[in-house]
């Protein structure tokens, strides 16, 4: 089979990795892609949907996977499933899961799925008053799309009430803010948890957990995401079952009932307070950096997971996972998530190789001649993989270490509640 990878970050070279190992997997394209999806995948330079519509018909492509969300949002999947190439992806009505947090929150409200309580505000007086009678501390978010920062937990009134009118007007998100929510802060340990879905059930996929602050200890900043690990260490069986339980399988459920079935992967941001569950949001796609650790443990051939997916056969299909864990590092340029330098050298990539239990998977690089050079914020991934999370993340930073990068930083304590957690086991 014939698939066309789209995207080009850490997600999606761990995606791409893992497709081309299928047997099933004849050639692989992505587009863009990067310098190390190309040692998998042959990489096209296509942007616009109408250029991908061409080239899956000149190149006779069957399948699609879709790592980012925004063309799912802005109706590829759709367009793709109307030509008859099968999709992994939501059409664009169910993509508004992730593309509208008005919509998933109304959405939660008609099927009874635990959430934090709401309200959605266009006007800005109205919005002031919720706040005013809320009280702090409280959560601000965008409607539409905002590139991960579209999400503001003011801890002052004066501070939430300058921020909802800076929305509202327009000046901090343009026209994704021009509608809020205003949510219930949630207190609890978060978790993300993966499900594929085909319209009719869903297929349990596995937890993690990222680093969003960009600073050791989770301090400073927010980010994309500074490292991840899978599976997420305070995961149970029994809480694995109150999330499809409560949450993942009344959503596909709900989804079919409202006439707008969900094929793809849901992607559960969850609030865990004493072992319950409560969904924060969801994504319509991989994690970046969750989906790199997640790929190293898939056992399973993942072409035929994300196909099931698209044809309606999930049932058909087995997830297996390493029970070892995986943890990822992101290597960024110095300065990010504020202004950072681009076009500074990275050396010695290749030595990742020869460390067992290593891999790189690559985010915004370029290649120029032959020199390798960042040219992104989030620039590379360093995944280890080992039997205890202390291994695990030996091997992760010695793997960062071997890379010569005068340009770069990352977080020296990925995965540390995991680790502490561990020794208070053994203790
Ligand atoms: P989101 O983009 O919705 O994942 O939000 C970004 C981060 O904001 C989440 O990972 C949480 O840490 C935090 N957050 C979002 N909504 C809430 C909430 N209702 N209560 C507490 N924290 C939240
Ligand atoms: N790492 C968080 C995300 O992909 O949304």
């Amino acid at each position: 089979m014939k698939i066309l990878l789209i995207g080009s970050g850490g997600r999606e070279h761990a995606l791409a990795w893992k497709l081309a190992q299928s047997p099933r997997c004849e050639k692989l394209f992505c587009a863009p892609g990067n310098p190390g999806i190309a040692d998998v995948a042959q990489c096209v330079a296509l942007s616009a949907h109408d250029e991908i519509i061409d080239f899956c018909q000149s190149n006779h492509i069957e399948f699609v996977v879709v790592g980012p969300e925004q063309p799912l949002v802005d109706g590829l999947g759709s367009t793709l499933r109307a030509q008859g190439i099968a999709v992994f992806g939501p059409d664009t009505a169910a993509a508004q899961m992730e593309g509208s947090k008005g919509f998933m929150k109304d959405f939660c409200k008609r099927h009874n799925i635990p959430t934090a309580a709401y309200a959605r505000f266009t006007d800005v007086e109205k919005a002031k008053n919720y706040i005013r009678e809320q009280g702090v501390p409280i959560v601000l978010k965008t409607d539409g799309l905002a590139g991960g920062k579209g999400v503001l937990l003011p801890q002052t009134i004066d501070e939430a009430l300058s921020a909802i009118e800076e929305m509202l007007s327009g000046d901090a998100f343009g026209d994704a803010g021009t509608e809020v929510v205003i949510e219930e802060f949630m207190e609890g340990e978060e978790l993300s948890y993966f499900a594929l879905a085909d319209g009719d059930t869903y297929l349990a996929l596995t937890s993690a957990q990222d680093h969003k602050r960009v600073g050791d200890g989770d301090t400073g900043p927010n980010t994309g995401g500074m490292g991840a690990y899978s599976p997420a260490h305070f995961m149970t069986a029994e809480l694995e079952q109150k999330i499809l339980d409560k949450i993942i399988a009344p959503t596909v459920a709900g989804m079919k009932k409202d006439g707008t079935p969900f094929k793809g992967v849901l992607f559960a941001g969850l609030m865990v307070k004493e072992g319950e569950p409560r969904l924060i949001e969801y994504n319509i796609r991989f994690g970046d950096p969750e989906c790199q650790p997640l790929m190293m443990r898939l056992n399973s051939d993942l072409v035929e997971l994300l196909l099931a997916t698209d044809i309606g056969t999930l049932n058909e299909v087995k997830a297996e996972w390493s029970n070892q864990s995986a943890l990822c590092v992101v290597m960024a340029a110095k300065g990010y998530p504020a202004a950072y330098e681009k076009n500074t050298e990275i050396k010695n990539t290749q030595a990742v190789k020869a460390i067992e239990g290593a891999q790189l998977f690559h985010a915004g690089t370029a290649q120029e001649g032959d020199k390798l050079i960042s040219i992104g914020g989030r620039v590379l991934g360093v995944v280890g993989m080992s039997d205890t999370i202390q291994s695990t993340q030996d091997i992760a930073y010695q793997a960062v270490d071997t890379i010569d990068w005068d340009g770069g930083f990352c977080r020296r304590d990925i995965g540390y509640r995991a680790i502490k957690a561990h020794q208070e086991k053994v203790v």
